[in-house]
């Protein structure tokens, strides 16, 4: 949906991020939330942000960040300088929405806003390149995600295997995950107001009958959750920086 220059090219379509940084990530039992924990020799959160300013098409980022979040500042200057900040809210989706309202200007409708979770530090700015490309006219917009390779089992409440789950068809959801900024904004809005737990963007997407387009993305864009994955997310950097 780019618009047509006038020299009869096709401009691309502006991309605004938003990123949920709000959480305190109880999971990792650090004191201080993951996403300030040191990794490669800097905060988490520095790789995630180079990577999303690297975004050929950036308009601007706005990162949710906990209300009085006492660590936000300690983060290096020179990134800091290139993003926008906005108090995030009690659920992820929450803090995306009150991202979506931070930009200094209200993106145009069809300009993509691409959400990616703080806490992926790995995301290759290659693959969101690749992924905006792929997604170019797409009306309503998608994610990156990972078809399942274990068999899954549902549990009973003595832990005892209920089920298996057929594992055909199923996707674990990564981010980036990019969408029409007016779609974005709707189905956020509606899905908080319904008071259902969202725990993505495209599953609000999905509440308004949309079905986002899953693009397959990588076993190395983990999301930090626990004390272990903080050194396999510098085994992916190291490997990453050895590649490029
Ligand atoms: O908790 P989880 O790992 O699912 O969080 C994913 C991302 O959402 C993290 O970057 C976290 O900081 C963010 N988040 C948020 N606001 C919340 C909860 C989580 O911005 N209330």
């Amino acid at each position: 949906m780019g618009a047509q220059g006038s020299d009869g090219t096709r401009e691309a379509t502006p991309v605004w991020v938003a990123v949920p940084a709000a959480g305190s990530g109880a999971r990792m039992g650090a004191g201080i939330p993951k996403q300030y924990l040191p990794l490669a020799g800097k905060p988490l959160a520095e790789h995630t942000l180079a990577a999303l300013l690297a975004v050929a098409q950036l308009r601007e980022t706005v990162v949710a960040i906990a209300p009085g979040d006492p660590h936000w500042p300690a983060l290096a200057p020179a990134l800091r300088a290139r993003v926008r900040v906005v108090d995030g809210g009690a659920t992820r989706a929450a803090s995306v929405a009150n991202a979506l309202r931070g930009f200094s200007r209200r993106p145009d409708p069809g300009d993509w806003v691409l959400v990616h979770d703080m806490a992926r530090p790995c995301v290759r700015p290659g693959r969101i390149a690749a992924m905006l490309r792929e997604l170019d006219a797409d009306p309503v917009g998608g994610l990156l995600a990972l078809p399942l390779a274990d068999t899954l089992k549902r549990a009973d409440a003595a832990q005892r295997v209920a089920a298996t789950v057929p594992r055909d068809a199923l996707w674990r959801a990564q981010t980036p995950q990019v969408f029409r900024f007016a779609l974005l904004e709707r189905a956020l809005d509606e899905a908080l107001a319904s008071g259902e737990e969202i725990t993505d963007e495209a599953m609000a997407i999905e509440r308004l009958g949309l079905q986002p387009r899953l693009l397959p993305g990588s076993e190395d864009n983990i999301k930090v959750t626990r004390p272990e994955d903080l050194a396999l997310a510098e085994y992916h950097l190291a490997r990453q920086g050895a590649q490029s």
